[in-house]
Formats: C-alpha cells, structure tokens, sequence
C-alpha cells in the first residue's frame, strides 16, 4: 500500500513539474513578446513625438501602431536587398498604409491622349537608346532592371533611422551650387498637387540663381489651373501656361491650405515664367539643359520610396509606362539624378531630397525646361 501511495505521490509530482515547467515555459514566452511589444511600442512613440503625431482616439493609435509595426518589417525586408543601394528607415510616413501613400502623393495625371502621347514616345526612345549604349549602359531594357553594386547591408531596422546611405558620386551638375540661395524644399501635405509644387519649385530654384528668395504661390495654381484636377491630380503645361500668364504671386499673399480652392479674383502677381520648353527625352537631353534650368519631371514613383532615408534608390519594379508623380531634377550625380521632391524636409536625405539611379522609373520621358 505504502509503496503504491509513494509512486502514487511520485507521479503526482512527476506531473506537476511537467504543468510548471510548461507553464513556466509559456510565461516567458509571453514576456519575451511582451518586452519586444513594448519596445516597438517605445519605438513609435518616440516616432510620434519625433513627427508631431497626434491621434484622434487611442483606438486611432493602436491602428497607426499595427500599421507601422507592418511598415518596420517591409522596410527590414527592403535593408536586406544586396542589390539596393538606398536605405529604407522609419520617417514621417512610417505610420501610412501603402494605399494612404499613393493616394495622397502619387497623383501626377495626364489626360489620357496625352498618354498615349507619351507611351509613343517611350517607344521611340527606346529606339534612340539602343543606338546611345555608351548613355543608357547599366540599363537592362527600358524599365531599368540593373546590374548590382553592392553595399554594406543594414542588417536590423533600429531608431533612429540608419545613417545615410553611401553618398552618391559626387554631382557634376548641382543647384545647391548654380543658385546662390537654394530654396527649402515644400510639403504639399494631404493634397495630390505635386504637379503643382514641382511647377512653382522648379521656378523658385531657377529664379534663386539670382539670389531671389521669394517663395511663390502653389496654391493659386491648385485653384486657377482649369485644365488639371486641383487636389485630385495635374499635369505641367497647363500650370506651366499659368505661371506664364497671369503669373505668380508670393506664397504670403495665397497662402497653401492644401484643399481644393476657389481662383482668387485677384492677387499680386510677382514673377512670370518667359517660356517652357518640352526636353522630354535620353538623358543626353536632360543633361543638357539642366546647367541652365532644374528641370521638372514626370516620373513613376515606386511604393517603396514612402521610407526613403539614403542612398541611391534603385527601383525593382516601376515600369516606365505609368507616371504618378511629379518633381524636380536638381542634380546630375554620376549614375544618379539628385531630386526635389514635395514631402517636407523630414522626408529624404538633405531636407527633402532623394538620389535615384539613371534610366529608371520613367525618367526622362515627360521634362521640360523652364526660362526666367
Ligand atoms: C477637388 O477637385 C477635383 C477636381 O475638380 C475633384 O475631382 C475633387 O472631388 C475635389 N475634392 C474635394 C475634396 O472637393
Ligand atoms: C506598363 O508595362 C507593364 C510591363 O510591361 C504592364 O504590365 C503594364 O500593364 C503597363 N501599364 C500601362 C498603363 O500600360
């Protein structure tokens, strides 16, 4: 009897640990979770006082952190490319889901016989580049698949984001040095008029070669340019036909509310543009009138962009045929344009800038060259 009750209590014990150690076992899984939970928690804080995020209800906060708690994987996965030569880190987008992103800033639109137009054209320069290899050389196709330089890799996503990423060659053509005030770059915020910024950013910088420094009025071309869609979408000659006649005001007297607008029936006009002219073509093109004009372009813009913080952005996939956004070519760096983009100066590298490899993402198939 005694011998049965001992082995009785001896398995009993048996078991016991076992539904411990288990438990246990559960537990510190469960913190382990916990502390990473909590130290990505600390990470977005630290982003939402970092970019001055505030949320309507703590139900708004939990969703931006889930979406950014996704954000923090995808840009891990794009760090880990050997064949990317830009770094992705948490910036002021890092709380956006990619559909927020390409609504509110992919909204370069062209009427659709203009695209046709244009994928015409596309066609003709990729006749062009085959004859030019010395130019196009690096490019596999026309949509800019690339051979691969390698670059140090980022293994971790931390906060703050990386260091910059392996500066570019150094730019043989630079507006921060044919202007002799370069002028900060805009945040067309909520509003799909980067066609509207890239119009009036490209003026700016032109105009402050001269020294001027008067910021102009992108708003009056939101709601005085008929022929595009003011908060929905643009495309340049019609802006670029604005800025000509009646002009633009100063940014202080029509001040940006980024939200559809009504034409004012009057303001000061303070500069006109003389004349614009279409340089759409191979980078030859480009590289040509860029010494005496930035240049304002339409290009395609990859997803991926949304987390930019570095380096030289090699697209994987953005076909030349589609264009979504619009900017300025204000550099020519080696292999790399250097771009003004409308994102604010937290967004990018050098207050709102980005450096994008040659040849890629539709580049060079809508610009044009501005006269002051
Ligand atoms: C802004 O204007 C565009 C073009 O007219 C229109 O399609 C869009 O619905 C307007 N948006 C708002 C919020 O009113
Ligand atoms: C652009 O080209 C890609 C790849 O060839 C194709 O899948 C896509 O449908 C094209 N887009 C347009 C708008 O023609």
């Amino acid at each position: 009897m005694m011998t049965y009750a001992c082995s009785l209590l001896f398995w009993r014990f048996v078991f016991a640990t076992a539904v411990l150690i288990c438990l246990f076992k559960d537990v510190e899984v469960e913190s382990q979770d916990g502390a990473v939970e909590l130290a990505l928690m600390q990470q977005f804080e630290q982003f939402m006082v970092e970019h001055e995020k505030v949320y309507d209800s703590l139900e708004e906060k939990m969703r931006r952190f889930e979406i950014f708690k996704d954000n923090l994987k995808k840009i891990e996965e794009l760090n880990a490319d050997p064949e990317q030569t830009a770094i992705f880190g948490v910036n002021v987008m890092a709380d956006l889901t990619r559909e927020e992103f390409r609504a509110r800033y992919l909204t370069y639109r062209m009427p659709d016989d203009r695209r046709e137009n244009f994928l015409t054209r596309l066609e003709l320069d990729h006749e062009e580049e085959e004859e030019d290899e010395e130019e196009w050389e690096g490019r596999d196709g026309r949509f800019g698949l690339l051979k691969s330089t390698k670059k140090p890799k980022t293994t971790t996503t931390t906060y703050p984001p990386p260091t910059k990423g392996p500066p570019p060659q150094a730019c043989t053509i630079d507006w921060r040095k044919i202007s002799s005030n370069y002028p900060s770059v805009d945040d067309q915020k909520q509003c799909g008029s980067c066609w509207a910024f890239a119009s009036v950013g490209a003026f700016e910088v032109l105009l402050s070669k001269s020294g001027k420094t008067t910021k102009l009025s992108k708003q009056e071309l939101v709601d005085c340019t008929k022929d595009n869609d003011m908060c929905e979408g643009g495309w340049f000659e019609p802006a670029f036909k604005v800025m000509e006649n009646p002009g633009l005001c100063a940014e202080k007297d029509y001040k940006y509310t980024a939200k559809n607008g009504t034409c004012k029936s009057k303001f000061t006009v303070i500069e006109k543009l003389k004349s614009f002219k279409d340089v759409s073509g191979s980078d030859s093109k480009l590289i040509a009138a860029l010494p005496t004009s930035p240049l304002p372009i339409a290009m395609n813009c990859n997803d991926d962009m949304q987390w930019y913080v570095g380096g030289v952005m090699i697209s994987k996939y953005c076909p030349a045929n589609e264009t979504n956004h619009a900017v300025v070519i204000v550099g020519l760096c080696g292999d790399a344009w250097r771009i003004r983009n409308s994102w604010g100066t937290k967004w990018g590298v050098e207050q709102g800038h980005i450096y994008i490899k040659r040849g890629t993402c539709g580049i060079g198939g809508y610009a044009y060259q501005l006269f002051a």
